[in-house]
């Protein structure tokens, strides 16, 4: 987040109290209201989250609400259940049953809806197509996908197994998945011959295929691939592995697959997220209390009711599309929209046309797409009719004011609520947002606390800040969607997130909270960037970059920029007998294309001899921000030969 974001947020004053038309009909429709369940699920966790999570199959209740031995905790001990039977089978026997789950549209315009009974009839079908497979409670599964319904469809059949899907965002290359499949030891791959994005086809089996060719990769016995574009996108079938969705899954069969019931604590997905070192954290989430989480919090951020088109923007690949197109919303019986492609294909209208079309009342995206369509100017969304939203959110990174007036203004035509939510992968829920009905929104604040989650703001000793000073976010109790481990790696859980505040979760963010309890996130101060709302992490990049043959030593910093909150820039030195230009730049940058995925692409390459250095050995990333950012640096900033000499003069001034 650039300096003048910074700034603007920390003079921001304006307040937007919650429209009374929206107050009277919403779930919480007070400021009284949201303190009496914030304290109540303080006090009695017990009796709050029973009567919260009353709609929610369980086969067994549960007999204790939390066990909490840091960092682990369990919730909802001695509870078992089938997450899919709250997505799916409860709404079988009620008017649910006939309504639309998913309303698809693919990037060229045709629509697929899939209701209730529909959706749980495929799901049913593909999880007996599994079962045959050989998958079984507890294997993993890795899904490949591109927004298509059969996504939400895979990540059911999995659950309704017991199986842990693992979903691998569409945009990543070959070898990040060959390194998630290895790291969870994937049994089967499910994917799709390919996907549309902006006009092209994105060849998914192929990419896939690259990936199990390695030997890294052998854990995979199948791959099931489904046909979506056809002849537009011709596939190789491997004998013996990979066989065809529409060859498993028969139409006309018997959906009677009986739901594996499982235990509170057993595992549901793992995500794969980027940290401060170079490899990926296997994010693990569990099945009862990770349902609890996005289902309350589904309901009440987003206020659901019957009758919405809910659409949030993002792809399933992310946890965003876990927590909310899937699992938060199915469990509330909500529509879901969900769109194939990409916001400005054909135009910048078309997001625009899309709620006009399918009637959407609620729309949840980030703030890039935001920064992107204001960049645009106000002419597309005035071509369509937007009247039908109600409430707008933002997720991903911090919202600058102006970003936030704009889609209050020109998106929400100044009557929607705008709802700012934090969380993270490894929160699984938002665990702070404005609360619409109840709280005034601020614009660039994410508001007050979800239900049982006690954030704060301190010092690196633990002790809580003032009133509007800066400090690192923390989380000072556990909470049922919270992450329960990294895949594989325990150490690497307790280290990453417990080791830096004694007592507390550290979310990595820096943070402050106001005089109203408001909390304002400002960005990451760990190693972690986020561009364009992708978390990428310095350290992936720079042993990336230092895996190509040309390069000695890499650092990656990011830069402030208006449309992707923050641009990646690297700054590499290289071995003798390589030449910097603009050649060997191009070719570094398709390396972490291939390696990483494109949307990881450095946005700027930069030579230099030598990095600077602490007299320790430490690269002074903080330097290299300044260069990166333009900022106190003087004279000729194109090399970074310069810079060293500037560096070294620094380090002697101190
Ligand atoms: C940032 C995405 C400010 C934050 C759900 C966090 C935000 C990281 C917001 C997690 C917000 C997310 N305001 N910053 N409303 N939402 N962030 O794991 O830095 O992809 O730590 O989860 O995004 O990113 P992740």
């Amino acid at each position: 987040m650039s300096h003048d974001a910074i700034t603007s947020l920390l003079k921001e004053s304006r307040k937007f109290e919650p429209p009374a038309e929206f107050a009277r009909k919403a779930r919480i429709s007070s400021r009284e209201a949201y303190d009496a369940l914030y304290r109540e699920s303080l006090d009695n966790p017990e009796s709050f989250w029973r009567r919260e999570t009353k709609d929610l199959v369980f086969r067994t209740p549960w007999t204790e609400t939390l066990e909490w031995n840091l960092p682990h905790a369990k919730w909802f001990l001695g509870a078992t259940l089938n997450i899919t039977e709250s997505c799916l089978d409860r709404h079988l026997s009620t008017p649910v049953r006939n309504k639309a789950a998913i309303i698809w549209e693919g990037e060229y315009g045709e629509t697929r809806t899939l209701t209730y009974a529909q959706l749980h009839r495929e799901t049913l079908l593909l999880a007996d197509a599994l079962a045959k497979l050989g998958v079984e409670k507890g294997d993993r599964v890795a899904i490949y996908m591109g927004m298509v319904p059969e996504v939400a469809v895979a990540m059911l059949a999995c659950a309704r197994l017991g199986a842990v899907h693992t979903v691998i965002f569409g945009g990543f290359a070959a070898d990040a998945i060959r390194d998630r499949v290895h790291d969870s030891q994937a049994k089967v791959v499910i994917t799709q011959d390919g996907g549309y994005r902006r006009g092209n086809v994105l060849e998914l089996k192929s990419t896939v295929d690259k990936a199990l060719a390695q030997p890294q990769a052998k854990s995979v016995q199948k791959t099931i691939v489904l046909r979506h574009l056809g002849d537009k996108c011709p596939v190789q079938m491997t004998e013996g592995r990979d066989v065809w969705w529409h060859d498993i899954v028969d139409p006309n069969g018997h959906a009677t697959r009986e739901a594996t019931i499982v235990d509170a604590e057993h595992p549901l997905f793992i995500l794969y997220t980027s940290g401060s070192t170079g490899k990926p954290k296997g994010v693990l989430h569990t099945t009862a209390g990770y349902l609890a989480g996005v289902h309350v919090t589904s309901k009440y951020v987003f206020d659901l009711q019957d009758d919405d088109v809910y659409w949030c923007t993002a792809d399933v690949g992310w946890v965003t599309g876990h927590s909310y197109i899937v699992y938060g919303p199915l469990s509330n019986g909500a529509t879901c929209l969900m769109y194939e492609g990409a916001p400005n294909f054909p135009d910048w209208g078309r997001f625009w046309r899309l709620i006009e079309r399918h009637r959407v009342t609620i729309l949840y995206t980030a703030p890039t797409a935001i920064r992107a369509f204001m960049r645009q100017g106000d002419e597309w969304p005035k071509k369509s009719d937007l009247s039908s939203l109600r409430l707008l959110g933002s997720v991903g990174e911090p919202i600058n004011p102006e970003a936030w007036i704009w889609y209050h203004q020109n998106i929400g035509g100044g009557r929607c609520p705008v709802v700012d939510t934090w969380w993270q992968t490894e929160t699984g829920a938002i665990l702070m947002t404005t609360v619409p009905g109840a709280s005034a929104s601020k614009p660039g604040s994410t508001g007050l606390p979800m239900f049982g989650v006690v954030p704060d703001v301190v010092t690196k000793e633990g002790q809580s800040v003032g009133a509007n000073q800066g400090g690192m976010l923390v989380l000072r109790k556990p909470w049922p969607s919270m992450m329960r481990t990294v895949w594989g790696d325990d150490e690497r859980f307790r280290r990453t997130y417990f080791s830096d505040v004694e007592g507390c979760y550290f979310t990595g963010d820096g943070a402050r909270r106001d005089e109203d309890g408001y909390f304002w996130v400002v960005g990451r101060i760990d190693d972690v960037l986020n561009v364009a709302g992708h978390r990428i992490g310095t350290a992936e990049i720079e042993s990336t970059l230092v895996s190509h043959p040309a390069v000695a030593e890499a650092a990656a910093v990011g830069r402030p920029d208006d449309l992707k909150g923050q641009a990646l820039v690297v700054f590499v030195s290289l071995r003798p007998g390589f030449t910097a230009g603009d050649a060997l730049a191009n070719e570094l940058g398709n390396h972490v294309g291939k390696e990483i995925g494109k949307f990881a692409k450095p946005d700027n390459i930069r030579f230099a001899d030598s990095l600077p250095k602490t007299r320790s050995g430490k690269i002074m990333r903080r330097l290299l921000k300044d260069v990166a950012a333009g900022r106190e640096t003087t004279g000729d900033t194109s090399t970074l030969e310069d810079l060293s000499v500037l560096a070294k003069l620094r380090t002697s001034d101190e």
